[in-house]
């Protein structure tokens, strides 16, 4: 039995930063035993160090999905920050319209996209204006380290507390159906994104291939070496002319080689210079499209 709590906390901390890269800082110790109490309830454990000796057991991994995911923030809200997508809205999106007006195709990526409430945001601004975007595929992937958040995300079924957070009345009734158990999105919505499990320290879904990356209120909780690891894999996921959204309060500005801010619009970051595209059949064999700076 692992008799003392420290230890405890140290191996659910070593899972959590296995599992996403997050470190469990003293700020964040005080709430462990909170974060944990339905899990430990759910297991009919009733101690950490408990919780810690079932950890240690063989076969424990959806125990253990299950503590990293208890211990994840997963806040989020509809049009979070709504200045950084009303700049989307008025300048970033009729910029990519010019730009890939050849193709008519759209990439976007919402890295840790918690239930969903960025990608259905980014889903109505396209379906806002039918006129200029008919014609056009529109490809929104969202993904995040949490399966649960993931499976409630594809969901698309929002509680009544949840869809009035950001969201108005006008766009309420427009997107979403009333159901048994809140508001559903509507098909229109739905055809333009999905969603996947993945850890974003991991290889990016498309390497190369996105025009927008979101990343928002995700880098907080790394460390400053592994907020290095993750703008790489963020870095190399974006087309050469790709942007990347972070959150309010975060910047690439000494914190990364590979991305700078994009002149002129808050919040938004493009490849340095010094992230040279590969060429083509280099890029193949590689699976990226960029070298990035480690
Ligand atoms: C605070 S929420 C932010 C949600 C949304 N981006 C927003 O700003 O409203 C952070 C999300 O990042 C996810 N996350 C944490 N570490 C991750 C990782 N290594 N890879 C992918 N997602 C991660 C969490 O599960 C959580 O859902």
């Amino acid at each position: 039995m692992i008799d003392h709590r420290d230890n405890a906390l140290g191996i659910v901390a070593g899972l959590l930063e296995a599992r996403t890269g997050q470190k469990l800082t003293a700020d964040r110790l005080w709430r462990v035993g909170t974060a944990l109490a339905g899990v430990l309830r759910q297991n009919q454990l009733d101690s950490l160090e408990a919780l810690a000796d079932r950890l240690s057991m063989p076969n424990q991994l959806p125990l253990a999905q299950q503590v990293v995911e208890a211990l994840l923030n997963n806040e989020t809200y509809f049009f979070r920050d709504r200045s950084t997508f009303d700049q989307l809205a008025t300048s970033i999106l009729p910029q990519l319209a010019q730009s890939r007006a050849a193709t008519r195709r759209l990439a976007i990526w919402s890295v840790g996209c918690s239930t969903g409430q960025e990608v259905y945001s980014l889903a109505m601004l396209f379906a806002e204006q039918p006129a200029r975007w008919r014609d056009w595929t529109i490809d929104i992937i969202g993904t995040d380290v949490a399966r649960s958040v993931v499976a409630a995300a594809r969901e698309g079924n929002f509680s009544q507390f949840q869809i009035q957070r950001g969201l108005g009345v006008a766009q309420m009734v427009a997107f979403f159906e009333e159901s048994r158990t809140g508001w559903r999105a509507s098909d229109t919505l739905r055809r333009m994104v999905r969603f996947d499990q993945h850890n974003l320290l991991d290889r990016p879904p498309e390497p190369g291939r996105f025009d927008l990356v979101l990343c928002r209120n995700v880098l907080l909780y790394f460390d400053r070496p592994t907020r290095e690891r993750a703008f790489s894999r963020l870095a190399s996921a974006l087309a050469p002319d790709g942007l990347l959204m972070l959150g309010a309060g975060e910047t690439t500005v000494g914190q990364t080689t590979a991305l700078v801010p994009e002149k002129g619009r808050t919040g938004f970051h493009r490849l340095s210079s010094s992230v040279q595209p590969l060429a083509p059949s280099m890029a193949a064999a590689a699976g990226h499209r960029l070298a990035v700076p480690r």
